[in-house]
């Protein structure tokens, strides 16, 4: 007998983020189950999102416009098919949203009010309750899946692992508030997100801890990219986990950066000043704050120039007892958005027959070496979308005869605190080593304590297996996971990291300060470290 239930199912999407509900909605009426590891339906970093969604749906903009804004911020390793794709898909799938009425900012007029970010040559991002964009997009699509009767949701379920028989997805195992569970199906669309809960400051939630990257690596899924981390320039510089952020829409309404001495430097850094590409304004901030200068965001230009364009920014600042409107707050830059991922064609195809990919864990190629602001969002509805077309007009053979994985075994008694423990060490070590601007020598020192964590974690899961037997609590299995998926995708990025010798976008090498004169993209297999932590 099997210790798990087994289940089948048409299509299974992991993940609650846009992307996902996206692809489930788009997917009905075809049966689809969506597991979510969050207790409630809607998660991911898509609720955070403060800007917006970037879309040339402006009087005189043009999705080639766009698309070469895409093009420019991602250091010459954009796929410039790819950003033809999200700009004019884009600018057709988000007219449509507010065809169908949802609830962006709009003037008298009921035209969408456009806000401006860095590096963008136009006024295209399409906002919601100021900015509070994610959180009123994502819950809207939450309303409409949960009057959608062929989704079925899962949550509280965290995805471990894929069944595989000869390079095909069967199945996914997976430990649900019950136990564990096996949905066998021929379709698994990963909608998980990034990783940037594996870095030590981060912009992202708790849960952005890499789950389907790690999962697809183990699989041994093509990855793409994934030396290409952004960070984002303003995060407020509190001790806080995640670190809140300061949208970028406030500088594109006019906020100031300014330094220890209260004088305005982005001018001297870049013709864009404030609105220079992310990278540029992150690497401004983080060579003052790491030389010991602090740095601050003066908003209340923006605030003035958009009286109630920024709630979720003002409530942000009060939480931690601060007041823009009476000085600039304190910045600094935090790990925000992933740019490599699991790589995928044009309609979120993987390297592996069955598995889609789609939203910050795709690499599409569309960011390059460095995302243009609000395109995520964007990204995650157009590629929701086309992986729900993909998945929908793909006939697969029926599933073939394959061996039922076994759960792994997870120490009851070691429990949660200690894999907590490492994933906290692991998150510092790539915070530190695989950070900002990194150099050979502290990626070296970071994959060598990733290394020494991973051989730690698979010992503290060992003891579950010859201790007394009793099946650790779904909780403790999600503790466990993330950490080894935190592991495991901070040693792939150190791997790519420490390949690409050379700067470029976000990816900042101390040692190779310079881009090198041919660009290409960083591919990796299943997992280059040859250790499965
Ligand atoms: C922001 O509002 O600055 C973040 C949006 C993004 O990452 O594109």
């Amino acid at each position: 007998s099997t210790p798990y239930d087994v289940r089948d199912a048409e299509v299974i999407v992991v993940g609650s983020g846009l992307a996902g509900m996206t692809a489930a909605l788009r997917l009905a009426p075809r049966p689809v189950t969506l597991i979510t590891k969050t207790a409630g339906l809607a998660g991911g970093s898509s609720l955070h999102a403060q800007g917006g969604i970037a879309a040339a749906v402006g009087p005189g903009d043009r999705p080639e416009d766009h698309a070469a804004d895409t093009i420019a911020a991602g250091a010459g390793l954009v796929d410039a098919a790819m950003a033809s794709l999200l700009t004019r898909d884009g600018a057709a799938l988000v007219s449509r949203l507010l065809a169908d009425g949802l609830p962006f900012d709009r003037g008298p007029d009921g035209a969408p009010l456009l806000g401006r970010e860095a590096a963008h040559g136009a006024a295209r991002i399409v906002h919601a309750g100021g900015d509070a964009t994610g959180r009123t997009l994502v819950t809207a699509l939450a309303e409409r899946l949960c009057a959608t009767p062929s989704v079925r949701v899962e949550a509280g379920a965290f995805a471990v692992d894929l069944a595989m028989r000869n390079g095909r997805v069967c199945g996914l195992l997976a430990c649900h508030p019950e136990g564990w569970v096996l949905h066998r199906t021929p379709r698994v669309i990963l909608a998980t997100g990034g990783i940037g809960a594996a870095y030590a400051r981060t912009t992202n939630p708790a849960e952005a801890t890499g789950d389907g990257l790690a999962i697809a690596a183990r699989a041994g899924a093509r990855l793409a990219d994934l030396e290409f981390v952004q960070f984002h320039p303003t995060a407020l510089a509190v001790d806080a986990d995640p670190v809140p952020l300061l949208t970028e829409a406030l500088r594109g309404a006019g906020a100031v950066l300014l330094d220890g001495g209260g004088r305005r430097f982005m001018a001297g850094e870049h013709p864009l000043a404030e609105l220079a590409p992310r990278d540029v304004v992150a690497r401004a901030i983080g060579r003052r704050v790491a030389a010991g200068e602090p740095v601050f965001l003066d908003l209340r230009p923006a605030l003035a120039a958009k009286p109630g364009g920024f709630p979720t920014v003002l409530a942000l600042c009060v939480e931690h007892g601060l007041d823009p409107f009476a000085a600039p707050m304190p910045v600094a830059p935090a790990a925000h958005y992933h740019m490599g991922g699991v790589a995928t064609d044009a309609d979120g195809r993987t390297s592996l027959e069955g598995l889609w990919a789609c939203g910050e864990v795709a690499c599409t190629g569309v960011h390059g070496a460095n995302r243009l602001a609000s395109n995520s969002l964007l990204e995650a509805l157009v590629f929701g979308a086309r992986v729900a077309r993909d998945v929908a007009d793909r006939p697969l053979p029926p599933l073939p005869p394959f061996a039922l994985p076994r759960p792994p075994a997870v120490a009851a008694d070691v429990g949660g605190p200690l894999f907590d423990a490492v994933g906290t060490e692991a998150r510092a070590a790539l915070y530190g080593g695989a950070g900002l601007v990194r150099d050979g020598f502290g990626l070296r020192a970071a994959r060598r304590k990733l290394d020494r964590l991973a051989a730690a974690l698979d010992m503290l899961r060992g003891e579950g297996e010859c201790g007394a037997g009793a099946p650790a609590p779904p909780s403790a299995v999600r503790r466990w996971g993330e950490a080894r998926n935190r592991l495991l995708v901070g040693r792939l990025v150190v791997h790519a990291a420490l390949a690409r010798e050379e700067s470029r976008g976000a990816h900042c090498r101390s040692d190779h300060p310079l881009p090198a004169p041919a660009s290409a993209h960083g591919r990796a297999g299943p997992d280059p470290t040859g250790h499965d932590p």
